[in-house]
């Protein structure tokens, strides 16, 4: 029997697609024992075969989080869902880290975001800055994950140039250094498995930075025929998701995407994944050449 004591990994969000991703990835590098929390334990019934201690837990009923977390020495925290409702996603979150500290994790990981500040243009990241000032202000060592964004966000972006023969947006200029969502998987089961102690924030982008331009002529090439790049107003980017079928708040969150790329939010180019998992990250035309199928043959736009 070995002597050495491998720290139990916890996942929570573990159903959703970066939860299940990083389960994999562990179990591959049998990083040591591994702790899966969602608010539905059936759904991860095949990790359960594969030796995952799979748990019920669901921020929204913090009474069930005691027991989910008993026992794990670190913690990867997965943003939730939660994206609309204000407030909401931020109380889900501070009472997950409440229960970490007080189950007597050592390290708990966070999915953010990037340039992560409380008056970002882009909706969403005053959520993501508040639940890092609860990671500082707790006593546990922690680690924050800025993922750009994830580089399947724009595969409708790509489907609905390719069909329409234009790449609508409300960018300017900006670029964005996207990541996939593969590989954010693997940056946080990294620093999850990695036993860094101590406090810090990582910065996750993708090799290059690229402009709504950039990604047109990536979809031209890919479909073989010319695409147009057409800036329009924000407002009318609200207005053409909200008649698309998208509740208004929830248009407003995403067109808000707009304003911080075109703000230079999501610009800066690092190294961090790389130095973090020694793989190089893929770049948006590699990802969508993978897509070319659904992209070329899909159905037809409503
Ligand atoms: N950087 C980007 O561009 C980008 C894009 C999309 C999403 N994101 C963020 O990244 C996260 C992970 O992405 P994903 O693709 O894996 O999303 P996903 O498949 O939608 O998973 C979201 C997870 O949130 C968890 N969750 C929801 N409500 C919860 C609650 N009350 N208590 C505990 N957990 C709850 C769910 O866990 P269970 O169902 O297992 O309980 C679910 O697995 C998203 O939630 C979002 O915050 C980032």
């Amino acid at each position: 029997m070995s002597s050495t004591h491998q720290p139990a990994l916890l996942v929570t969000g573990a159903s959703g697609h970066m939860g299940r991703r990083v389960l994999d990835l562990l179990l591959e590098a049998q990083a040591g024992p591994v702790i899966a929390v969602t608010r539905t334990p059936d759904k991860l019934a095949d990790f359960a075969g594969r030796g995952v201690s799979v748990r019920h837990g669901d921020f929204d009923d913090p009474a069930s989080l005691p027991a989910a977390f008993a026992g794990a020495d670190r913690l990867l925290l997965i943003s939730t869902d939660a994206v609309v409702e204000p407030g909401r996603r931020l109380k889900q979150h501070r009472a997950a880290i409440q229960a970490a500290e007080a189950a007597g994790v050592g390290h708990v990981l966070y999915t953010s975001i990037t340039n992560a500040s409380p008056d970002s243009p882009v909706q969403l990241t005053p959520q993501h800055f508040g639940t890092e000032e609860a990671l500082r202000d707790s006593s546990m060592g922690w680690t924050i994950l800025r993922n750009n964004v994830y580089t399947d966000t724009l595969v409708g972006t790509f489907s609905r140039a390719i069909q329409m023969g234009t790449l609508f947006h409300a960018c300017g200029d900006g670029k964005t250094a996207y990541i996939t969502r593969e590989d954010c998987a693997h940056a946080a089961a990294a620093a999850l498995a990695d036993g860094f102690t101590g406090q810090r924030t990582l910065d996750i982008t993708g090799p290059q930075a690229l402009s709504q331009a950039d990604l047109t002529q990536i979809a031209s090439t890919l479909a073989g025929k010319p695409i147009d790049c057409v800036a329009l107003d924000l407002e009318v980017v609200i207005e053409n998701m909200v008649n698309a079928g998208l509740p208004r708040p929830a248009a407003e969150m995403f067109a808000s995407f707009n304003t911080g790329i075109a703000q230079g939010v999501f610009s800066e180019v690092t190294d961090t994944f790389e130095t973090l998992t020694g793989q190089t990250p893929m770049r948006v035309a590699e990802f969508m050449a993978g897509q070319r199928d659904a992209l070329l043959n899909g159905p037809p736009l409503g």
